[in-house]
């Protein structure tokens, strides 16, 4: 597959004045298990402070507004063998710093419901939903960000994709007004292919015009 590499190339919008944060690599990953529990609120606060707050370098907060998930959804996913949970520590002091879910398109809800709306997600559905991963719920503290954490999360995740769950082919589905985020995407190796998808909870939206563009990496 189109591995990502793990060199670092410098971004896109930060200046050459702006210090880089120092790289983390005293960070593991590895499978949610229940055990995890004892971390359940910490994990929520990452999710959340990371999607619907501003501390760092991309964040949904101007876009959508109320939590990204709520302590008992996130409890239930540490439960959740279907849709495995990655999940990123300190490997010196046990702090939660990330997280990222792995949802078999199979299980996701049926594109068809989005027809009615002008989506078309023809490209997608063209491809065995049995042979794609979608990538969801990837997040990183905030105060850790710009340090190969979200790196190293998706470098597992696609490993683990292709190696134990079988999968050909790996989505993300960003809001289309982040081009930074999309930019990072396309850097990992994915491809923006035209497929659009609407924002799930339109009530929660702060602007028109929120929906997704569909990503794509062969694995
Ligand atoms: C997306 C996210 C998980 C990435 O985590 P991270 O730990 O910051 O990721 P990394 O440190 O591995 O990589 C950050 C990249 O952003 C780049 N970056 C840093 N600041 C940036 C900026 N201001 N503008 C653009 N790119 C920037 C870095 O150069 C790096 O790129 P590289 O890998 O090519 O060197 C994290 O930002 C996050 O939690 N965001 C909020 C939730 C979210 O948007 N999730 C994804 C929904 S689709």
């Amino acid at each position: 597959m189109a591995s990502p590499s793990s060199s670092v190339s410098s971004s896109e919008s930060s200046g050459p004045s702006t210090p880089r944060p120092e790289r983390k690599n005293d960070v593991f990953v590895r499978l949610a298990q229940t055990e995890d529990e004892k971390y359940l609120a910490q994990f929520h606060s990452v999710i959340n402070k990371a999607y619907r707050t501003e501390g760092g370098w991309t964040t949904e907060s101007h876009l959508v507004q109320d939590e990204r998930i709520s302590q008992d959804g996130l409890r239930e996913l540490l439960n959740d063998k279907v849709n495995p949970l990655l999940l990123a520590f300190d490997s010196n002091t046990m702090e939660p710093l990330g997280t990222l879910q792995l949802e078999p398109l199979e299980h996701y809800p049926s594109f068809g419901e989005y027809q009615g709306e002008n989506y078309s997600p023809t490209y997608v559905e063209s491809h065995k939903k049995e042979q794609q991963i979608v990538l969801g719920l990837f997040s990183v503290d905030p105060t850790q960000q710009s340090r190969g954490i979200g790196r190293k999360l998706v470098e597992f995740a696609l490993r683990h994709a292709k190696e134990t769950m079988g999968r050909k082919q790996a989505l993300v589905y960003v809001i289309v007004q982040r081009p930074e985020l999309i930019g990072w995407y396309k850097r990992l190796g994915f491809t923006d292919f035209g497929e659009k998808l609407p924002f799930p909870d339109a009530f929660r939206l702060l602007q028109n015009d929120v929906h997704f563009s569909v990503l794509r990496l062969e694995l």
